[in-house]
């Protein structure tokens, strides 16, 4: 028999079906509550909230579980490349020899921009962060692709999808150069799509630059890591805003937008300039400890907690280990490293975070291998942006796709605001 959940409110039952997913996680459907009440559910922030079905990404966050279509992250990280795992989330399959060739190939011929749009880049001030310029940017591009825009078009979709992954990554690097006032460097074909952005960043016309294939085995591995976290806040926000049949610039523009705070990708940045700031004040990371657990403070330690993950974060145990295995190829000793360190293990030894089951998140070690890598701080989260992309378009793709999430997202609320109140002339008020 199907499972049902009893609801007893005013005085009477209510009977809402159950729903289970491959996993065994348990929902109650109440989609039709409202009509059949009259009551609504209140969930700030959505924690008890499933706001879809879906079948890309699993997160067991009592057990530190994370995989992509199932594929546990450990093994994607170790084997697959950032292009393959796209293809993966988007498609929902590990693509064949010929699927991945076309891929890429795809990749690599929509990796340039308009000229046109190069001159956008000099309106902006020098101090702009790179994230305002990406989610204009990105914006800006659905202006230049109107016959490609239509989300329920399966046909323009396909077209749209290789163009968004290879032409963000492009608008990444320029906003970099220009930030840098370097002249931008286009894209080289012969490069695959790591080394084609590092070589974006960092060549410069007047001199040859190689790019260092450890530095692209790492590249490729972060981005796995960022590729996708199922219902996290830029996701949910590209899903929102898609859900209007906003076009896919449009929605990923949001997404980037959603990204840049401090709570969410914008934490990366924040954890270094942290580490810097203890750095600076001596390395005392007791001192940080403390003033994260004062409530009067508005002080966070940066890099930590999670909504999901009541245990370590997978992506944070893996980051953790290339950061060392990096700076001990490079033979660079970063006094950062040291300092989150000895941060982590302070918190984790303290009744404050273990209460709160706190633990290092995917940002707490990731802004210091983009260090180690030679990226500035004010691109850590574009860099989040880029190893998101394909969550994003995945998430976009399925939500167009199925049925059970056709309608406009639209949540209800509860209103506390005045009763009926009489329009007061301006003279009597
Ligand atoms: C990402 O959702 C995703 O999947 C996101 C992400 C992805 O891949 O998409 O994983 C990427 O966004 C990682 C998170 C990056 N943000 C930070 O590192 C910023 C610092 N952390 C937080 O502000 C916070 O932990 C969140 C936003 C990550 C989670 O917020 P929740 O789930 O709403 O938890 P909460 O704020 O209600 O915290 C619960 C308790 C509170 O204390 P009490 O009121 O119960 O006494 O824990 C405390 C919080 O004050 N707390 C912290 C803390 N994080 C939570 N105290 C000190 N330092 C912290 N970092």
């Amino acid at each position: 028999m199907d499972e049902k959940a009893e609801l007893k409110v005013a005085g009477k039952s209510y009977f809402f079906p159950v729903i289970t997913g491959s996993e065994n996680e348990k929902a109650v459907d109440f989609s039709k509550l409202r009509d059949q009440t009259g009551y609504i559910t209140y969930d700030p922030g959505y924690g008890n909230t499933g706001a879809c079905s879906s079948a890309i990404t699993f997160i067991d966050g009592e057990k530190g579980i994370l995989r992509y279509r199932g594929i546990p992250i450990e093994d994607l990280a170790e084997k697959s490349t950032f292009v393959e795992t796209s293809y993966l989330l988007i498609y929902g399959h590990l693509p064949t020899k010929v699927e991945l060739e076309d891929f890429r190939t795809k990749l690599t011929y929509h990796s340039m921009i308009h000229e046109s749009m190069l001159r956008f880049f000099d309106g902006y001030p020098s101090s702009a962060h790179p994230m305002c310029i990406l989610s204009s940017m990105v914006s800006s591009l659905s202006a230049y692709y109107p016959e490609l825009l239509d989300p329920v078009s399966d046909e323009q979709v396909d077209a749209l999808v290789p163009r968004v992954l290879s032409k963000i990554r492009t608008i990444a690097a320029y906003s970099y150069k220009k930030s840098i006032g370097q002249p931008v460097i286009y894209p080289v074909n012969a490069l695959n799509y790591c080394a084609n952005f590092l070589h974006m960043m960092f060549a410069v016309p007047s001199e040859p630059y190689e790019v260092d294939p450890d530095v692209v085995d790492t590249l490729n591995t972060l981005l796995i890591l960022h590729a996708d976290h199922e219902q996290n806040c830029s996701t949910s926000t590209v899903r929102l805003v898609g859900s209007s049949h906003a076009n896919l610039f449009a929605s990923v523009s949001a997404g980037i937008s959603a990204l840049w705070g401090p709570r969410h990708g914008g934490a990366n940045q924040a954890v270094v300039e942290m580490l810097e700031q203890i750095h600076r004040n001596g390395g005392d990371v007791k001192a940080a400890v403390t003033a994260a657990k004062d409530r009067d403070s508005k002080f966070l330690l940066m890099g930590f907690g999670h909504r999901v993950y009541k245990s370590y974060d997978p992506r944070a145990a893996i980051i953790r280990r290339h950061c060392d295995r990096l700076l001990s190829k490079q033979k660079v000793k970063d006094p950062l490293l040291d300092i989150a360190k000895r941060l982590e293990e302070t918190a984790l030894s303290d009744p404050y975070f273990k209460e709160r089951n706190l633990y290092p998140n995917v940002d707490f070690y990731s802004g210091l291998i983009y260090r180690a890598l030679g990226i500035p701080t004010n691109m850590y989260t574009v860099m989040f942006s880029l190893g998101r992309l394909p969550g994003w378009i995945a998430h976009w793709r399925e939500m167009h796709q199925s049925s059970d999430s056709s309608r406009i997202g639209r949540p209800r609320q509860v209103y506390t605001g005045e009763t009926i109140s009489p329009y007061v002339p301006i003279e009597a008020r």
